[in-house]
């Protein structure tokens, strides 16, 4: 297999619903995978990326090589004559989780490689270690939400509980034009929390409450109680200090056009806004191609069979 590759992993992205920053802290959040993907391929020889930079650079700044040489040491592996392409599905820097998709995508593709068979749990622990590299302390629920593939309650070192939705959910997921990086988000909560503990823990306990109430909407498939969780979810975020003008902007615009709910997802500072949008979808994702967003549709239906089990059952527009 001369120039071919050896070997080959891919895993999705992800969004987060409900309960980003407050999942830091131990507080619940609900997320749910994408399917646009990250694709690893591995050949024999030098790691050599021409998409390298475009994956991890708008992000955590993490070099592919020291990636790659962190995910074999912890599968055992000696990954000094691998060659790496990465081949990205979505942007990075916008609260989809790319470097968790990367870290799970290779360690997929080095499992395949060494002929390991990796439990979900093992895969979900090594992708932690990787995401660490990108963030410092992450809570985990981005590789935890992009391993399982499923919709997801997440509480930061707790196996995570998949979520059966009463009826299927109808999302639009809007990007803006300003990357970020997670890690300078959480820092700046982090500080904040230290200024003002009280007021910071108060909205963490917010909305840790709106997250239950959200679940119970989602069992239930009540999308217009999930919108209204999703609205007041941001505003906190919004108090928080870790929305924008654009991210206010695109979440207004979307209720405007009749989504039940929207708010930004991720860590904020930029990335992008996520909405329940039963109604008016296509009109909503219209709106935004012509002021010249990339907006996509994400179904997520949980009687498609398998829903709730490994694979994600989904449809996009992307
Ligand atoms: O990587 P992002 O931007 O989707 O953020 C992850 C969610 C945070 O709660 C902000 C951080 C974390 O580690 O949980």
């Amino acid at each position: 297999m001369a120039g071919g590759w050896v070997a080959r992993g891919a895993a999705p992205g992800k969004v987060i619903l409900l309960g980003e920053h407050a999942v830091v802290y131990g507080h619940p959040a609900i997320a749910l995978p994408i399917p646009q993907q990250i694709m690893v391929e591995l050949r024999q020889r030098q790691v050599r990326s021409p998409q390298l930079q475009g994956v991890t650079g708008a992000n955590g700044r993490v070099p592919l090589a020291q990636l790659l040489k962190h995910a074999g040491s912890s599968l055992g592996l000696n990954t000094d004559n691998l060659d790496v392409t990465v081949t990205a599905g979505f942007p990075a820097g916008m609260g989809l989780g790319s470097s968790a998709a990367l870290s799970v995508a290779l360690l997929r593709a080095l499992a395949h490689y060494a002929g390991v068979r990796l439990s979900l749990s093992e895969l979900c622990a090594h992708a932690f270690t990787l995401e660490c590299l990108f963030h410092g302390q992450p809570s985990g629920i981005d590789n935890t939400t992009v391993v399982y593939g499923t919709l997801l309650r997440f509480v930061r070192g707790w196996p995570p509980k998949p979520i059966t939705a009463g009826a299927p959910l109808p999302l639009a997921i809007v990007l803006g034009n300003q990357p970020r990086q997670t890690r300078v988000l959480v820092e700046r909560v982090r500080k904040q929390r230290e200024a003002c503990p009280r007021d910071t823990d108060r909205s963490f306990a917010a909305i840790a409450a709106l997250v239950e109430q959200a679940e119970a909407a989602l069992v239930a498939g009540d999308l217009a109680e999930l919108g209204r969780c999703m609205n007041e979810n941001h505003e906190i975020l919004r108090s928080l200090g870790v929305s924008t003008v654009e991210l206010d902007f695109l979440a207004t615009e979307c209720r405007r056009f009749g989504a039940y709910g929207a708010k930004l997802t991720g860590g904020g500072g930029g990335g992008a806004v996520v909405c329940v949008c039963p109604e008016q979808r296509e009109a909503i994702l219209r709106h935004y191609q012509i002021l010249g967003f990339r907006a996509f549709a994400l179904d997520w239906n949980p009687f498609e069979r398998g829903a709730n089990e490994r694979h994600a059952v989904w449809q996009s527009t992307l």
